[in-house]
């Protein structure tokens, strides 16, 4: 016999078909996990009294050796491996005989998969956050020394109103931290048992599930056998976290790639993490920010790809759920590779201050004009339509916002006095905006303070999970 199902069928499979139904070319990735996942399910069957001490030693010895072999890169997976399940059941078959045959005692692979799916999610999520946590380190790096750096800030990437680059590199930091507190609170819905649903209807053993979920270090046990083998919800909730962490990186990414031109100059780029053009020698290219930009268009692309393969799916498992894989598979591999280099980047960022402080323009400072105003007692609106007004004097005289004349303000409205001069200080507009949340030096500094500490226990909750 070729296979496990092998009993009904007395033709062999058509060898395209055989090639369409194979999973083993992606889901050996799954080894550990069904080995762990056998090796728990053993001593379960164990408790419920239907292997002796002996077999569950020979068992468990069994499968050792093949974790042993996996992990040198001497399994051989053989022709007739149609996935990871099979391929370890058919080796612990060669190593410890017909005893192999009483593992899958009340066990289907429908929860044998959607069980080794969620050891490997758990466990690739938090390696996940753990390269998360390194961009934001990056990120409070770069912030620390420049509370007092002022730049442009920009809205419809038109210059806006002064900020501190701390500010805007803390801008970035607060969306990674939401990343990392919705994947772990993901993993908290994807550490429950679906082990012991059987193939839809349950183990009819006697399986003692709540153990067996203990000693996988799961938290939980599903609840339902029909859901615990269909449920997916773990992989799209894992797939749009993804989703989001390459939507973010995407914008770090963009707003670095404009600060990094000729025009802007903001920042500089280390030569490790850029490069240059096989045509024009003087290019200096932000490859790494665009690849970081471009690769969110493909985690966007697993998501909607896995939700559309489970949109129509009637109860229980249906083969299209093995298309689970490739795509989960695919974000977590691309993120793997995409978080160490946009932390490498970031982190060996050069700051060009001067080049952020001649981009300021004074006529950024024209609403701190207005909340001049508002001081004095003029309604908001008032004070936006007053200043707006001189505004358009200074354009239509091709002169600077802050060259215009004692006599000019008082032409627009006398509650201009001679200290309107004074607004025209971008550090105290800066300096204006304590609020907290705001860009003022001392309310970035607490603000560090919180993301250090937000960063801290996003660490403790990742180490000890
Ligand atoms: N390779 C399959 C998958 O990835 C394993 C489950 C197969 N179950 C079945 N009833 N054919 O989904």
């Amino acid at each position: 016999m070729s296979t496990l199902w092998g009993g009904r069928f007395s033709g062999a499979l058509d060898a395209q078909m055989k090639q369409f139904n194979d999973s083993i070319s992606f889901d050996i990735r799954l080894w550990e996990a069904d080995i762990t996942g056998s090796m728990a399910y053993a001593r379960a069957l164990a408790r419920a009294g239907l292997l002796t001490d002996d077999e569950l030693r020979t068992l468990l010895d069994g499968l050792a050796a093949i974790r042993a072999e996996f992990a040198q890169g001497a399994f051989a997976v053989q022709p007739t491996d149609e996935d990871i399940h099979t391929a370890v059941e058919r080796r612990l078959k060669e190593l410890v005989g017909e005893v192999a045959g009483k593992l899958h005692t009340g066990r289907s692979r429908n929860d044998q998969v959607a069980t080794d799916l969620r050891l490997f999610a758990l466990k690739a999520t938090y390696e996940l956050i753990g390269a998360l946590l390194k961009v934001q380190e990056a990120l409070l790096t770069q912030a620390e020394p420049h509370t007092e750096t002022l730049m442009p800030g920009y809205t419809h990437l038109q210059r806006a109103q002064p900020v501190s680059f701390a500010h805007w590199c803390l801008s970035h930091f607060w969306p990674l931290a939401r990343d990392a507190d919705r994947m772990l609170d993901c993993a908290r819905r994807t550490a429950a048992l679906p082990l012991g649903s059987g193939a839809l209807a349950g183990n009819p053993f006697g399986i003692a599930r709540h153990a067996l979920a203990r000693d996988l270090g799961f938290h939980a046990i599903t609840q339902n056998s029909i859901d615990g083998v269909g449920d997916r919800d773990f992989v799209a909730e894992l797939l749009f976290d993804c989703a989001l962490i390459g939507v973010h990186l995407s914008q770090l990414a963009e707003d670095l790639i404009v600060f990094s031109t000729a025009e802007f100059g903001f920042v500089t780029f280390d030569d490790a993490f850029a490069t240059g053009s096989s045509l024009m020698p003087q290019k200096k290219n932000p490859d790494a920010m665009e690849l970081a930009r471009g690769k969110s268009g493909r985690l966007i692309g697993n998501l909607v790809s896995v939700l559309t393969m489970l949109k129509g799916l009637p109860m229980a498992y249906n083969k299209d759920l093995q298309e689970d894989k490739e795509p989960l598979f695919d974000s977590l591999d691309t993120l793997r590779l995409t978080l160490p280099v946009v932390a490498g980047a970031v982190r060996t960022l050069r700051v060009n201050a001067e080049r952020m402080a001649a981009a300021l323009e004074p006529a950024m400072l024209a609403t701190d004009v207005a909340e001049y105003l508002v001081r004095k007692g003029v309604p908001f609106r008032e004070a936006h339509h007053l200043t707006g007004r001189a505004v358009a004097l200074a354009e239509q005289r091709g002169i600077s916002l802050q060259d215009l004349t004692p006599s000019d303000w008082r032409s627009i409205s006398p509650q201009f006095g001679t200290d309107v001069a004074q607004v025209f200080d971008f550090r105290q507009s800066l300096a204006s905006r304590a609020v907290d949340g705001g860009t003022a030096p001392e309310a970035v500094r607490r603000q560090l303070r919180s993301a250090r500490q937000e960063w801290m226990q996003l660490k403790q909750r990742v180490d000890t999970p």
